[in-house]
């Protein structure tokens, strides 16, 4: 490159800068595109994210500048036939090699990160039993399987049911695993929270199930990810992260609502021995 006459070294460092900048327009782009996600699992995707995104751009870069190097180098110079060989060993090595390492290396990360996505070794975890119909959705609460706080002996469901017209609020607390159970009676629709970076069709005839834990309290909105019909764009709901107090206090006031007082097995100190 410093052999060069200085008019071909500008162009070079032009189309350097061209596509650095390329690089920093992709890159921001990319982060408006990609939130950050409210799990632990969704912060997991997003690492994962992050990691094929700079390799591809890294790749990228590398490719652009070598094709534009080369452009600029080896243009013609003169009428004469430049030396001709054929095949490169080396060359062929590296062009199979290197991408079959960054294919393995790809792989091997997707893989473990989805095994981690994928744990569901939580029995005690609560449980949100989800059931999608059109158009909206029921988010039902077993009493004697709530996470943390559960009374084994508590007995009774207590359930929020939405209308198109009227969006279900999704109850769950921060920092504990929940795993969603997800059912429909009537045709496929797809539980879809952005903020989880994930969604998950509800099949009539089978359960599909998930498990996350949320790490910021807040609300959350998100619908049906699956064309099921007419009202399909009303199928929206809110997820409404909550510190376990909130949610505790939440599950007493459903619990009193939807089934009376004597609804709730009384809590730790009063059941003697
Ligand atoms: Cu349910 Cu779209």
């Amino acid at each position: 490159m410093l052999g060069m006459p200085l008019r071909r070294r500008l162009r070079l460092l032009v189309a350097t800068v061209t596509a650095a900048l390329l690089a920093l327009l992709a890159t921001g782009t990319a982060s408006a595109i990609q939130p950050g996600g409210i799990t632990d699992e969704a912060r997991l995707m997003n690492e994962l994210f992050w990691i094929v995104t700079i390799a591809g751009l890294i790749v990228f870069g590398l490719v652009g500048a070598a094709l534009v190097y080369a452009i600029i180098r080896y243009r013609r110079q003169n009428d004469e036939l430049p030396p001709q060989f054929h095949g490169g060993g080396k060359i062929e090595a590296a062009m199979v090699g290197v991408p079959v390492i960054i294919v393995i290396g790809l792989f091997t990360i997707s893989m473990i990160t989805l095994v981690q996505i994928d744990d569901k070794a939580e029995d005690e975890a609560l449980t949100i039993d989800v059931t999608g119909f059109q158009f909206s959705w029921q988010f039902a609460y077993n009493l004697n399987d709530l996470g943390t706080n559960t009374d084994p002996n508590a007995e009774g469901t207590i359930a929020v049911i939405g209308t198109p017209a009227n969006d279900p609020i999704l109850y769950m607390p921060v920092d504990e695993p929940v795993e969603f159970l997800l059912k429909s009676n009537d045709v496929i629709h797809s539980f879809y929270v952005k903020d989880f970076l994930y969604k998950l069709d509800l099949i009539p005839g089978r359960v599909n199930s998930f498990t996350v834990t949320a790490r910021e309290t807040g609300d959350f909105s998100a619908q049906c990810a699956e064309l099921c019909g007419t009202n399909h764009a009303l199928m929206r709901f809110t997820v409404r992260v909550v510190e376990r107090d909130e949610f505790d206090a939440w599950v007493a006031a459903e619990a009193a609502r939807q089934l009376g007082d004597g609804a709730l097995v009384s809590t730790s100190g009063t059941q003697g021995d």
